[in-house]
């Protein structure tokens, strides 16, 4: 019993080491560099153009990072390793259009949400648009994301399938492998835009949510610092004019 107790503790301190590897703000000022993740395939938020990572949210945290005076160091992973590589110290910041979420506010730091959106209802079919209207549907959806988890609580939804990236999902559906595809309002606007012959229907939002960067939990003195600075950039109208450029909207939380 002696012997449990002590491994019980022996592994908490051991827990309590590893989160306290994250980079604390001082030793990134001086490194000079801040090692941000992201997915770079969620246009317009974090896509490539060709071999440009490139988005709203990448523009957004370049200029926070530039306040900061801190060079960026971007690294593309799979959505689903943004997070826990915070955790494990492989980079500072992760900004990939997470919604704050109760779960995920367990495991990751939230920094001030550097927009409001929500999950939005696509289909090929004029007739599904609402949440109520999923029901014996096979919804499209990405894995690990709101959208999964918003679709499993719609009643009487007949099947959800899951999707590496946002953008299989959505072939899911052009290909008419299911009847809805459950994404970010303001993506797919713009695959709408960009695709007119699509067909593609854009129906109501299912739920609204606050996306927000995200660090290791607990690094608050890293979420102080990128917040004063991305409230500079709310002020001075360099977020403004990059909302504008992407949505002809200001997209920030109000
Ligand atoms: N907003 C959704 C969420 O919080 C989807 C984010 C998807 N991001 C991405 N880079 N694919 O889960």
């Amino acid at each position: 019993m002696k012997i449990l107790k002590t491994m019980a503790t022996a592994a908490v301190a051991l827990c309590a080491a590893f989160s306290a590897q994250a980079r604390p703000i001082d030793a990134i000022q001086k490194d000079g560099k801040i090692i941000i993740a992201t997915e770079g395939q969620f246009a317009p938020f974090n896509y490539f153009n060709g071999t440009q990572l490139t988005g709203f949210e990448v523009e957004v945290a370049n200029l926070v990072a530039k306040k900061m005076n801190l060079k960026v160091e971007w690294k593309t992973l799979g959505f689903d390793a943004l997070l826990t590589g915070l955790a494990q110290d492989r980079w500072d910041v992760a900004i990939a259009s997470h919604g704050v979420t109760e779960e995920r506010s367990k495991a990751v730091t939230f920094a001030t949400p550097h927009y409001c959106s929500g999950g939005m209802v696509i289909s090929m079919d004029p007739a599904i648009r609402a949440g109520k209207d999923l029901a014996g549907k096979v919804v499209a959806v990405q894995t690990g994301t709101s959208y999964l988890e918003n679709v499993k609580k719609v009643p009487g939804v007949k099947d959800v399938k899951n999707f590496p990236t946002d953008v299989d999902a959505r072939s899911a559906l052009t290909s008419k492998r299911v009847d809805a595809w459950v994404t970010d309002k303001f993506v797919a606007k713009e695959v709408a835009a960009k695709n007119p012959k699509a067909g593609l229907k854009l129906g109501d939002m299912l739920f609204i949510e606050k996306i927000a960067p995200a660090v290791a939990k607990g690094n608050t003195g890293l979420a102080d610092a990128w917040n004063k600075a991305f409230a500079e950039i709310l002020a001075d109208g360099s977020y403004a004019a990059v909302s504008k450029k992407y949505f002809n909207e200001d997209v920030r939380c109000t």
